[in-house]
């Protein structure tokens, strides 16, 4: 664990230095995006490189880091450096490239659906679901490459 921690602290250091240096092109749109979808900003990290949206809603992300952990307050995600799925109000659907950790297995988030009635946001893995308080989507996460720790004992519990 200990060794964990110290790669997760070079890691940080890794991305800190990285951020300072690289400026993402329409990160900033992106996240502005969302909102206007009906969707938290806090969806996607901050190494957003670049994206597109088609007027059929399909959209395109690239991730300007090759593996990007985000650590959410009640879950570990995983994102590709590509995300694609259909964009409408209040919906993601048909998504690929975000995986979360469940227990012992890693799943594909397969869409997300506001539920702004109920403050939540739902996650759909299959024919399963989660909702989440969408209080823990509202700040913008940091990309970690914390690869490392991917197979170290539950750095978060599951809820
Ligand atoms: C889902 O997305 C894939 C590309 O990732 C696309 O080829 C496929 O047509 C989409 N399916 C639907 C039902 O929109």
């Amino acid at each position: 664990m200990e060794k964990c921690a110290r790669l997760l602290m070079t890691a940080a250091v890794v991305v800190l230095s990285l951020a300072a240096s690289a400026t993402p092109i329409g990160a900033d749109k992106v996240h502005d995006l969302l909102p206007k979808y009906g969707l938290p900003a806090g969806l996607l990290p901050d190494a957003v490189k670049s994206y597109s949206l088609s007027d059929d809603g399909t959209f395109e992300i690239q991730l300007s880091s090759s593996s990007c952990y985000v650590h959410f307050p009640s879950n570990l995600v995983y994102l590709d450096s590509t995300i694609k799925g259909d964009l409408s109000y209040g919906r993601i659907s048909n998504l690929s490239g975000i995986q979360a950790k469940k227990l012992f297995l890693w799943v594909t988030v397969t869409a997300i659906v506001a539920h702004p009635d109920q403050n939540s946001v739902e996650f759909q893995v299959g024919f399963l679901s989660q909702s989440l308080p969408d209080s823990e989507f509202q700040s913008i996460p940091r990309c970690k490459s914390s690869v490392a720790c991917r197979g170290a004992p539950n750095l978060l519990s599951d809820s």
